[in-house]
């Protein structure tokens, strides 16, 4: 019995999947101790977008360190918070008129969504929040009440209040979904009532890689206005420029009223949470939100880091839209191979192959770690085999695990056409 199963908790996960120890991490490739090299399409759950170890941020972590600088801040002012607030105003939110004010959570996604929560409940008055078929977003108690999957309801061991699903964009097929909603906001009878809010993710991470469109988005926040509602984009996963643009939602032309970030925010896998708020929506009071560990000036450090070095031009976006384009391409190929038993699913450096069940989807991720790609699956029933590299992946090894990839979708097939005869 190894030291995991004698005392780690029966709730790991990953490790289940990836049985080795690993060692280091450069880029996108993962070593264990065991000499093996590993394409790294996990990127740490969309983590590492600038990959492992990234060297500019290394440095300049490193040389934090040395200066005995603050590592632990609470809420205080340091430097390196001072600098990270700085970068984001000019880099990030003024280029793009965006009006925000930020609040530091503890350093989680799911905290980062607790809040956005509160902030939409105490603003309205009202409580009910507005979910989606397939939604991901968290955890502890409010953020699993808007998470869709029953797994992860089910273990928080009582009633989840507080949300109402509606179908994500595409869940009924062609049907517009928003005819549903904008329905039972109109109809006293419908069961509903009037909500706080709806929250939504531009792609699905968690719930399958399915993208919403633009127009949806669209119509989406124009009912939110209509109805009084708060829009909340959780962009914990598609944001930090997976999609291509640093916000998931830039060519949608939407305005939403609260912002979650976190995962690729540090840029470093460095634990960092914020929400994003118009400013009329700051009714907090002083420290009515808080948490021990909303100051980790590290994180501070490499998140602005992160935006020095990728987002001062266009050069990185390109790059990842560039990216985006080879795996779109090569994904596609491999669906028209197989035809209707092969669909591929998301956008940007977040897409994937949907197969008929999880356990063809297994079976392609377990091969794929026995011939050196790190790969996990999404979706209801895991069916989704997802790409979450990081961004920075170099195109020849990018092109090596989608190589891999091919190998194993083709194995697999041919194995279940075996099956079937
Ligand atoms: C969209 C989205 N929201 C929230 C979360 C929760 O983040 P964390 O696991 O850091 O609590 C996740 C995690 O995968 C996510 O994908």
């Amino acid at each position: 019995m190894d030291i995991y199963t004698k005392l780690e908790s029966n709730v790991r996960g990953y490790c289940r999947s990836f049985p080795v120890t690993f060692t280091k991490a450069q880029n996108a490739t993962l070593h264990d101790n065991e000499g093996n090299q590993y394409v790294d399409f996990l990127g740490g759950a969309g983590t590492l977008n600038y990959g492992h170890n990234n060297p500019i941020f290394k440095k300049a972590l490193l040389e934090y360190i040395e200066a005995d600088s603050i590592t632990h801040g609470l809420d205080m002012h340091t430097e390196a918070k001072t600098a990270f607030l700085e970068s984001f105003d000019n880099n990030i939110l003024q280029p793009r008129i965006m009006e925000y004010k930020v609040q530091f959570t503890g350093p989680t996604g799911t905290n980062a969504v607790e809040a956005a929560l509160k902030i939409a409940r105490n603003v309205t008055g009202r409580q009910t929040i507005v979910s989606f078929t397939n939604g991901f977003h968290g955890v502890t108690q409010g953020a699993a009440a808007v998470t869709a999957n029953m797994y992860y309801k089910e273990s928080i061991g009582m009633p989840l209040a507080g949300a109402s699903f509606m179908p994500y964009d595409g869940y009924l097929g062609d049907f517009d979904t928003l005819i549903y909603l904008e329905k039972a906001l109109s109809d006293k009878s419908s069961g509903l009532g009037h909500p706080a809010a709806v929250i939504v993710e531009t792609i699905q991470g968690e719930g399958g890689l399915n993208a919403g469109k633009a127009e949806w988005f669209q119509g989406l926040q124009k009912i939110c206005k209509k109805h009084d509602m708060l829009l909340i984009v959780d962009d914990i996963q598609a944001g930090c420029g997976r999609s291509g643009t640093f916000f998931s939602f830039e060519d949608f032309n939407i305005q939403p009223d609260i912002i979650t970030l976190s995962k690729s925010l540090s840029g470093y896998g460095l634990p960092m949470a914020i929400v994003l708020m118009k400013p009329e929506l700051d009714i907090w009071k002083p420290g009515e939100h808080n948490g021990t560990f909303r100051g980790n000036n590290h994180a501070f450090v490499t998140a602005r880091m992160a935006i020095d070095t990728y987002w001062k031009d266009t050069e990185f976006s390109d790059s990842v839209k560039n990216k985006a384009k080879i795996i779109r391409g090569r994904l596609k190929e491999i669906q028209a191979k197989y035809g209707s038993k092969v669909k591929h699913k998301g956008r940007g450096i977040m897409q994937g192959l949907e197969f008929a069940n999880g356990e063809i989807a297994d079976r392609i991720t377990e091969l794929a770690f026995e011939r050196g790609l790190v790969i996990e699956t999404s979706g209801s029933d895991g069916q989704v085999v997802k790409i979450l590299t990081p961004l920075t992946i170099e195109e020849s090894t990018l092109n090596k695990g989608l190589e891999i990839l091919e190998g194993c979708v083709a194995t697999t097939m041919n194995e279940d056409v075996a099956k079937a005869s």
